[in-house]
């Protein structure tokens, strides 16, 4: 064996128990007892976990004339640095830009540039013929999923785009990924308030109310339930959304979903921060009044929502935030996340009582590998599984402060929290990439990884 994980605890989405794990060429080759190798790390009391897998992130992403501050380079160490191993991003096609062009475009970007394995989901922003046969092309080349939004005008889709990008999808083998907020609820809310002379960050979260995402929710699950396309909703923040999602499930559709970390652990509260700290937690759907933390956490628990994901897009506050200063409609949405979601997720889930420890591995890795077509490779320790691994010290405790942290923005949204349960070790391909907070790997070791086509489970 090239490298042999000794005396820790291996915890899967399925079990919990004793053994060594033995990895040669980047592969798990053997768990059992009694392993020994050429290089052999010492487990004893800390859980041996397969890597995160975070489905939604947005690096280096280009909105007008500025660009998310972590690139490749520096948000694949911080995600390295915080247990993550594998993420998916996004391909954004400039208006009338071939999505063909648009990926060659973010592979450049990305490929030589990554510290761990990552894919990318498609974006479709119109259901022209042509887009429709691109699609089809790209999901045969491992592009199986693909994103499509309700609001934001450079993006959205309307109702007859998106039945017809179901209806493709379903057909060949790509789950939707749906960012859900009604469009024209959240025009007409932001121009009145701005017309009453109300421009804080705070206005940010009332022009975006629960209502306008549980509509978009329930109209995304009708066309969905019309065309027969499973379906993803992202970023789901409220009772409002559970509840269409859950009504749709009991009628036996293939509904998924997701919670971002953010909407767990922060609240709408942030926005009432003095001056302009607000503007810090400006991301959409916005935070949520604390009432709808537990519902979330049940859904979670239950398995009504499936993954735990960060929606990573940070902005520098001190530059790129203060575009909207005067008026909240002009703050760059979006909040660090990339490298705390499993230390939060383990502190406020695990240690909390509200999730097992089988349940924690099942939301960071496991079921979201399964969803986007990357299990077994990914989300699990099996033999024959990329050696993607993290060594997690259940006892270790650690302050969320920026400068405690690796993700390129200048400020942490969790700056307060000190959480207990942290990744010691992080594991990529069989070689140690993150030890003791540092990351010790090479950049432009992580691959892109072509994903199998969607199959229902
Ligand atoms: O505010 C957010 N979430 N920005 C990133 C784009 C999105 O909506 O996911
Ligand atoms: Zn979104
Ligand atoms: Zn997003």
């Amino acid at each position: 064996m090239d490298l042999v994980i000794k005396n820790g605890t291996i915890v899967t989405a399925a079990d919990t128990y004793q053994a060594d794990i033995g990895i040669e060429d980047g592969i798990i080759a053997l768990i059992g007892r009694g392993l020994e190798g050429d290089e052999v790390i010492d487990a004893a009391g800390k859980y041996v976990m397969p890597g995160g897998v975070d489905v939604h992130v947005h690096l280096q992403m280009t909105i007008g004339d500025i660009t998310s501050s972590d690139d490749f380079t520096t948000g694949t160490i911080a995600a390295a640095c915080g247990g993550t191993t594998t993420i998916i991003d996004f391909i954004n096609p400039q208006p009338n830009q071939s999505l063909h062009e648009a990926v060659t475009e973010r592979r450049v970007q990305a490929d030589g540039c990554v510290a761990i394995d990552y894919s990318l989901h498609l974006t479709a922003t119109n259901a022209r013929p042509e887009t429709l046969a691109e699609i089809k092309e790209l999901a045969a080349a491992g592009y199986t999923s693909l994103k499509l939004y309700t609001t934001y005008p450079a993006l959205m889709v309307n109702d007859e785009e998106m039945l017809n990008l179901m209806a493709v999808a379903a057909t060949c083998g790509i789950l939707p990924i749906v960012h859900t907020e009604n469009h024209w609820m959240i025009e007409y809310l932001k121009k009145k308030l701005l017309a009453e002379g109300k421009t804080a960050p705070r206005y940010h979260s009332r022009s975006r109310p629960p209502l306008a995402e549980a509509e978009a929710a329930n109209r995304v699950l009708a066309l969905a339930q019309l065309t027969r396309c499973p379906v993803y909703l992202a970023h789901l923040t409220c009772q409002e959304s559970l509840e269409v999602v859950q009504r749709y499930q009991a009628q036996g559709q293939p509904v998924y979903g997701e919670v971002c970390i953010q909407h767990l652990v922060l609240s709408e509260d942030e926005y009432e921060r003095p001056g302009f700290e607000g503007a810090k937690f400006v991301l959409s759907p916005p935070l949520r009044a604390k009432s709808n933390w537990e519902p979330l956490w049940h859904a979670l628990a239950s398995g009504a929502l499936q993954v735990v994901s960060t929606d990573h897009c940070p902005w520098m506050f001190a530059t790129q935030k203060q575009r909207g200063r005067d008026d909240f409609t002009r703050i760059p949405n979006g909040a660090p996340g990339i490298e705390i979601r499993l230390p939060l997720l383990y502190h406020f889930g695990v240690n909390q009582g509200r999730l097992s420890l089988n349940k924690f591995v099942e939301l960071v890795a496991t079921a979201p590998a399964r969803l986007f077509g990357l299990w077994p490779r990914k989300g699990t320790i099996a033999v024959g599984s990329d050696a993607d691994l993290v060594i997690f010290d259940p006892c270790r405790e650690r302050t969320l402060t920026q400068e405690n942290l690796h993700m390129n923005v200048d400020y942490s949204p969790y700056e307060h929290i000190t959480v207990q349960g942290y990744p010691v070790m992080t594991i990529a391909h069989g070689k140690v990439i993150v030890k003791e907070g540092e990351f010790v790997g090479h950049v432009g070791r992580g691959k892109f990884l072509e994903r199998k086509p969607f199959s229902e489970r």
